[in-house]
């Protein structure tokens, strides 16, 4: 579909799946490259592509395991930098160390700043990324982010399953915006819920603002870690008289014994993109479904490539 031998995308080890679908929509090779370590234990890159004056892509999402794959997209970054590649965009799907955002006591560290200077500085021209934990960590970067948004690969699918009568509802306040999206998108009404987060990884959905009794539900997120937010606003809604409850989430983490926990919860499908790839654990939930973000991301390297707007791609579908 689009073949350009100036166009080069390579992969990290972290997301190769995503990473040869894009390649396969933009219709071009994956870059060839060779990730080793030496005897003991750090990691080396090498190109084995002509990258001199080109425009390079590197995928590659700092997921668990998290410090690994953020060294290794640095050291890929260094090494296109070095090999002389005209311009180098860091595309990471999804962005780790985004949480740590603000000091909210002391001492504390900032890690989504510490990680936006790690990859400037490394050599990243641009990022391209996908639901970041909050829209304003773009400004934590001195060079361009596009930002794109998993719901218009999400909401898609919602939409064609037509569910009536339904509610889309916010687990917290952090996601009003992303669910006023997919309602204004989808219809429907618009709830809210009022959560308290008592430690990493316990969470009470304590109100909701908005009308669920007798309703359908869609509840959407950027990222399911432990499941806690999910799982407790779910026995909310519940309780509340919720009917069916479908759970959109851009990024499927699945930490610890989410898994479990979400088997367990009365949610009826859980759908989540390909930004991570699924840990052997959450294989085995039944109701999760994955989407995959490769076309997205592959038009919008499309564009990135011919200098066209990126932001456009999320104005009507
Ligand atoms: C919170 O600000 C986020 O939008 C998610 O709701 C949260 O990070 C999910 O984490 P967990 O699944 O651990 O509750």
């Amino acid at each position: 579909m689009f073949l350009n031998d100036n166009l080069k995308v390579f992969s990290g080890s972290s997301n190769i799946g995503l990473a040869t679908a894009v390649c396969d929509y933009l219709g071009v090779p994956l870059g060839g490259s060779e990730i080793s370590r030496f005897p003991d234990g750090e990691k080396s890159v090498r190109i084995e592509d002509d990258v001199r004056g080109r425009d390079c892509y590197v995928v590659q999402s700092t997921c668990n395991p998290g410090d690994e794959n953020l060294v290794e997209l640095l050291i890929y970054l260094d090494c296109l930098r070095r090999a002389s590649a005209r311009r180098i965009t860091a595309v990471v799907p999804y962005f780790g160390y985004a949480r740590q955002d603000r000091k909210d006591e002391g001492r504390v560290p900032i890690t989504a700043k510490l990680v936006a200077n790690l990859i400037t500085t490394a050599g990243a021209d641009r990022v391209l990324t996908i639901d970041l934990h909050a829209h304003q960590l773009q400004g934590f970067f001195d060079i361009p982010v596009d930002h794109l948004m998993g719901e218009l690969v999400l909401s898609k699918y919602f939409h064609d399953k037509k569910i009536s009568n339904m509610t889309v509802v916010a687990p917290d306040v952090g996601s009003i915006k992303m669910a006023a999206k997919y309602a204004s998108r989808l219809g429907g009404e618009l709830a809210i819920i009022f959560k308290r987060r008592l430690s990493g990884s316990e969470v009470r959905a304590q109100e909701i603002i908005g009308e669920v009794e007798g309703k359908n539900i869609l509840m959407c997120d950027d990222i399911i870690a432990t499941g806690g937010t999910i799982c407790s606003a779910t026995e909310l809604l519940k309780q509340r008289g919720a009917l069916k409850i479908y759970v959109g989430a851009t990024h499927g983490v699945f930490a610890g014994d989410a898994p479990e926990k979400l088997s367990q919860a009365k949610i009826d499908e859980i759908v989540v993109t390909d930004t991570i790839p699924l840990n052997s654990q959450s294989k085995k939930i039944a109701k999760l479904k994955v989407l995959s973000v490769s076309n997205m991301l592959g038009e919008a390297i499309k564009r990135i490539h011919r200098d066209q707007s990126v932001s456009s791609l999320f104005i009507d579908h």
